[in-house]
């Protein structure tokens, strides 16, 4: 299929470009490079350094690309950023959005996959978590990513445009060409494995007071390329489906300082951490079912074990101390 890829030159976009273009699919990216990086993305696709912000630009590209389905991994993505800067996801994110959405319909596009998150699900009943699990977004990133399922769910209605919603719980992990690289950085892997670089003294955990068996928040790390699979099942199951939503994790539950322990153990650096506050909008556990997308469309997480993740993040720092720019 011809795919346009909206932040394609970003962490999971430009794993998930490799796999669609493995797959055999063309790939238009479109990014406006504000996260991403041009050196990843996949010499096989198109680059067009956009903006979703111009809709007269998003239209034209996917006219011209004559776009069958579209995947929007663009969009700012911080939890902690969103509370203090709550417009900038409440209403870039979703206008964006809203631009993105209308240009596919105009090129008679089918298929839309939009990235959703976790944060959707800020007060849990049942651990794990999912898809009947009631919708609590927990900061205005949570809500963004709400508003722009709600708006697809309505434009599916009217005007048939099918949609996949895939609620990612925390990536992590890298392939040996493409990783995790972040101005300014500010997830937990990266930051730890920058101690063991030696590029940061000590890692500061945010809360120690957390409802949780250490006192740390609880997240299910699941590695990009599980996460890039993800999108070339719920591709391929957008021709007999109309609307599909997935929780998507490995089942497993790691705090903070379980990813600390696990960085030591993987690079042999003692990895000096003091807790500190609690960063607003950071739920205390959130852990994912997915049995769902495993039962409906045979997804397998190929990636399951939090070392392995870890050493995959490491390999590529290590041969990348400084990102893309290395
Ligand atoms: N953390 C620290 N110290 C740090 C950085 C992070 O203790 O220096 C903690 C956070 O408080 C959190 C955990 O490590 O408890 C993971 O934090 P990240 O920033 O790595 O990831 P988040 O859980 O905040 O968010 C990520 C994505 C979101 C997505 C969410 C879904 O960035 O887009 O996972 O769970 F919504």
């Amino acid at each position: 299929m011809r795919v346009l890829v909206t932040g394609g030159a970003g962490y999971i976009g430009s794993v998930a470009v490799d796999s669609l273009i493995g797959a055999g699919h063309d790939v238009c990216v479109f990014d406006n490079l504000y996260m991403g990086h041009r050196e990843a993305v996949n010499s096989a696709a198109e680059f067009v350094e956009g903006d979703l912000a111009d809709r007269a630009q998003i239209n034209e590209v996917m006219s011209r690309f004559q776009a069958e389905a579209v995947m929007h991994f663009a969009s700012y993505s911080l939890v902690g950023e969103s509370v203090e800067e709550p417009l900038k996801y409440l209403g870039d994110n979703v206008s964006n959005a809203v631009n993105l959405i209308d240009a596919a319909l105009n090129a008679g596009v089918q298929r839309f996959i939009l990235s959703s998150t976790a944060n959707l699900f800020d007060d849990p009943e049942t651990i794990p978590i999912s898809e009947s699990e009631k919708i609590v977004p927990g900061s205005p990133y949570g809500e963004s990513k709400n508003i722009i399922e709600r708006i697809l769910k309505w434009v599916q209605e009217t005007k048939g445009l099918r949609y996949a919603a895939l609620r990612y719980f925390n990536a992590a992990g890298c392939t040996p060409i493409k990783g995790e690289d972040h101005t300014p950085e500010t997830h937990l892997i990266p930051l730890v494995l920058q101690v063991a670089l030696g590029q940061r003294e000590k890692i500061m955990i945010f809360g120690g007071d957390y409802d949780t068996p250490d006192g740390t928040c609880v997240r299910d790390y699941i590695h990009v390329e599980d996460l890039a699979q993800a999108h070339i099942l719920a591709l391929e199951a957008l021709e007999t489906n109309e609307t599909l939503r997935f929780n998507l994790g490995n089942g497993n539950g790691f705090s903070v300082k379980d990813v600390i322990e696990t960085v030591r153990e993987v690079t042999g650096h003692p990895i000096p951490a003091e807790v500190t506050d609690r960063r607003e909008g950071d739920p205390a556990k959130l852990v994912a079912d997915s049995s769902k997308i495993r039962r409906e469309l045979g997804w397998q997480p190929r990636h399951t074990d939090m070392k392995s993740i870890i050493q995959s993040a490491w390999d590529w720092h290590q041969a990348h101390p400084e990102g893309y720019g290395s």
